[in-house]
């Protein structure tokens, strides 16, 4: 895995920039030499992250309901106006609800986590489905957890969402040509983040994976080395 390839040129968006993950793979995207368009909820969030990351011209940051068929749409009309394709959509929206046995999670747990990691995953693969299938690079990719296909009773609405949103990317997938555009899954436990490290100095986070090593798989993913590869998973999972 060629994770130092280029994606000099690429225009790749990212859905739910702003969180833990986003930031670290719209750096490691803009290293490889992609225009990275970020979506997040707030315009002041993105355009912060935008000059932290010091892309210039190659980063497109804009503030984007991506539960909002319209909102999404006008985000993709957009991004085809002012660079006139897209490559690339990696999708990071997530959010978390559980801890309680499943007879007892309350059902309004389930109606937020499908607008957060199911709906929003439709709504963007939909909006960008030709722009992906005309691109010659398009790529797909969906950061998932180890709880779709090993759920435990505390987690089951999130269990079951990341489930239904795995299903939907191999389904994306299976309707690609073959060589054509791709849609992957990577899998983790959990995810640490900079910010995780740079608040607990010292502590160990022995089944985290750090976001360092899914950006550097999200950029494989997106190089021209994974073009074989379509309706895959690559856990990251720690041992
Ligand atoms: N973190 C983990 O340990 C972990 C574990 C397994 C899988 N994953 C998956 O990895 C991906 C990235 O994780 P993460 O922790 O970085 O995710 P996150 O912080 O929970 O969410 C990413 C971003 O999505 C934004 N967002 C939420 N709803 C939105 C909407 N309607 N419109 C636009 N933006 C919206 C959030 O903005 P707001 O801050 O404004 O809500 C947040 O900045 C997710 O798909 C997650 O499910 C994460």
């Amino acid at each position: 895995m060629d994770a130092g390839a280029s994606l000099d040129g690429r225009v790749i968006a990212i859905a739910g920039v702003g969180g833990g993950l986003g930031p670290v793979v719209a750096a490691r995207l803009g290293a490889a030499g992609a225009i990275v368009a970020g979506a997040n909820r707030g315009q002041e969030e993105v355009d912060a992250l935008g000059e932290e990351l010091g892309l210039g011209k190659r980063w497109d940051g804009r503030a984007v309901d991506l539960t909002d068929v319209d909102a999404v749409a006008a985000w993709r009309d957009g991004l085809v106006e002012r660079f006139g394709r897209v490559d690339g959509l990696i999708h990071l929206v997530g959010g978390w609800r559980g801890g309680q046995p499943l007879h007892e999670e309350p059902l309004a747990d389930w109606d937020l986590l499908h607008r957060l990691l199911i709906r929003t995953v439709q709504l963007t693969t939909r909006a960008f489905h030709d722009q992906l299938a005309a691109s010659g690079h398009g790529r797909f990719v969906l950061v998932s957890a180890k709880q779709a296909q090993h759920p435990s009773n505390g987690n089951a609405a999130y269990a079951a969402a990341k489930a239904a949103a795995e299903a939907w990317t191999l389904a994306y997938a299976d309707g690609f040509a073959p060589g054509g555009a791709t849609a992957n899954i990577v899998v983790v436990d959990a995810i640490l983040t900079p910010q995780m490290r740079a608040e607990n100095p010292g502590k160990e986070f022995p089944t985290f994976t750090p976001a360092e090593h899914v950006a550097d798989a999200i950029a494989w993913l997106c190089s021209d080395g994974a073009a074989e590869m379509n309706g895959g998973r690559l856990p990251l999972t720690m041992p």
